[in-house]
């Protein structure tokens, strides 16, 4: 049997949503560690990226409109740097073995641990909340598609931000249940948070994540906005009531300062005692200017490059069609051992 162990190299695998919208956490959070992937790649590891159109259905949308922000997506990430002759970057939906991958690690997946999903309770409540809602089932079944992306390449590594943690903690413990039950096929895969940026709060209220879904327009950076828009946001992210550039800790009131510390430091490639330093005695608004300066710099190479992308959605549709290609040529042979480890299907032609 081709189980996963005998991959020669690192495999690492991430999805994103199909949003045109995406925030300073999916770049920081994520992102910019796909690119690290990528760039830190050896020969024998592959870079998968998935953009997930199939997840995008399980909230309410509009057919014609996703396949629009599948290329705004798709465009971001070419343009933060991602390059389809080093990685493989494909649209989920054209690759079928997710799907059916879904299916087949349902029988182990465990109801209860689906219901514990903190995702699935948020965006339950949201689409009850909303009059006369209708909650999807696939929007309960979603950490099992997720759980397929991954274990579907034998991905050895997950670059997530802290939202993902607990899916990431579901698709390892149905890696391990799947083994157990039909014999070692999958690979159980890590996640991999960064240190700094895993969680970027919403500048008007730093106590939530900066979120497209949750979030507030004016707490919430753009990858795509204007400079003067973006140091707009900055000076207007909620603080304290104190005039010290400095850390807090957990449940030290100073969560507004903390976020825009850990911001500055990525954006600049330093560490949080050089921020520190830097703007000891300093006040708020000179910090925060400073801040803006700095995620305009950062985000603006990305924002004039999409420009020039997303301007021929037939050259992305190409890259994202050769994706696929490399995408099923990886997973194909996994789906294989699965359905025969399973006895589902007619057994393997040899
Ligand atoms: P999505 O599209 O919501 O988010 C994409 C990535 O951005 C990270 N992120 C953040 N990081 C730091 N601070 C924030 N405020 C912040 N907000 C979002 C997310 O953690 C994520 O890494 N379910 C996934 C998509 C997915 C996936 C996968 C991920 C589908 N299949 C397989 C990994 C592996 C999602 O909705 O991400």
């Amino acid at each position: 049997m081709g189980a996963g162990a005998n991959n020669a190299g690192r495999r690492i695998f991430s999805g994103i949503q199909p949003t045109g919208r995406k925030h300073l956490g999916n770049y920081i959070g994520a992102i910019r560690q796909y690119v690290a992937g990528q760039d830190g790649a050896a020969a024998a590891d592959e870079a998968i990226f998935c953009i997930v159109d199939l997840h995008a259905t399980t909230v309410a949308y509009d057919p014609a409109d996703l396949r629009e922000r599948l290329y705004d997506t798709t465009a971001i990430l070419l343009a933060a740097g991602l390059d389809p002759d080093r990685c493989v970057l494909f649209r989920q939906g054209d690759v079928r073995e997710h799907t059916e991958l879904t299916w087949l690690l349902g029988a182990v997946t465990a109801w209860g641990d689906l219901n514990r999903m903190h995702q699935w309770k948020a965006k339950r409540e949201l689409a009850e909340g909303k009059s006369g809602a209708f909650v999807p089932a696939s929007l309960f079944n979603y950490p099992i598609l997720m759980a397929a992306d991954v274990l579907a390449y034998r991905a050895t590594e997950v670059p997530v931000g802290d939202d993902q943690r607990q899916h990431v903690e579901l698709m390892r413990e149905i890696a391990r249940r799947f083994n157990e039950r039909f014999g070692e096929t999958l690979v159980v895969p890590e996640h991999r948070i960064p240190a700094v940026g895993a969680r970027v709060m919403d500048l008007q209220d730093p106590t939530s994540k900066m979120s497209t879904t949750g979030g507030s327009e004016a707490g919430t950076v753009y990858v795509l906005d204007e400079p003067d828009r973006i140091r707009g946001k900055l000076k207007g992210a909620v603080t304290d009531s104190g005039r010290e550039v400095r850390r807090g800790g957990p449940g030290g009131g100073k969560e507004g300062i903390e976020n825009l510390i850990e911001i500055l430091c990525v954006a600049r490639g330093v560490g949080p005692e050089q921020v520190e330093a830097e703007f000891e005695g300093s006040g708020y608004g000179d910090f925060k200017a400073a801040v803006g300066d700095a995620v305009v710099e950062f985000l603006t190479p990305v924002r004039e490059r999409y420009a020039e992308l997303r301007a021929d959605p037939a050259e992305l549709e190409r890259a994202l069609a050769a994706g696929a290609v490399k995408a099923r040529a990886l997973c194909g042979p996994v789906l294989a051992d699965v359905r025969e480890a399973m006895g589902v299907a007619g057994p393997r032609e040899r």
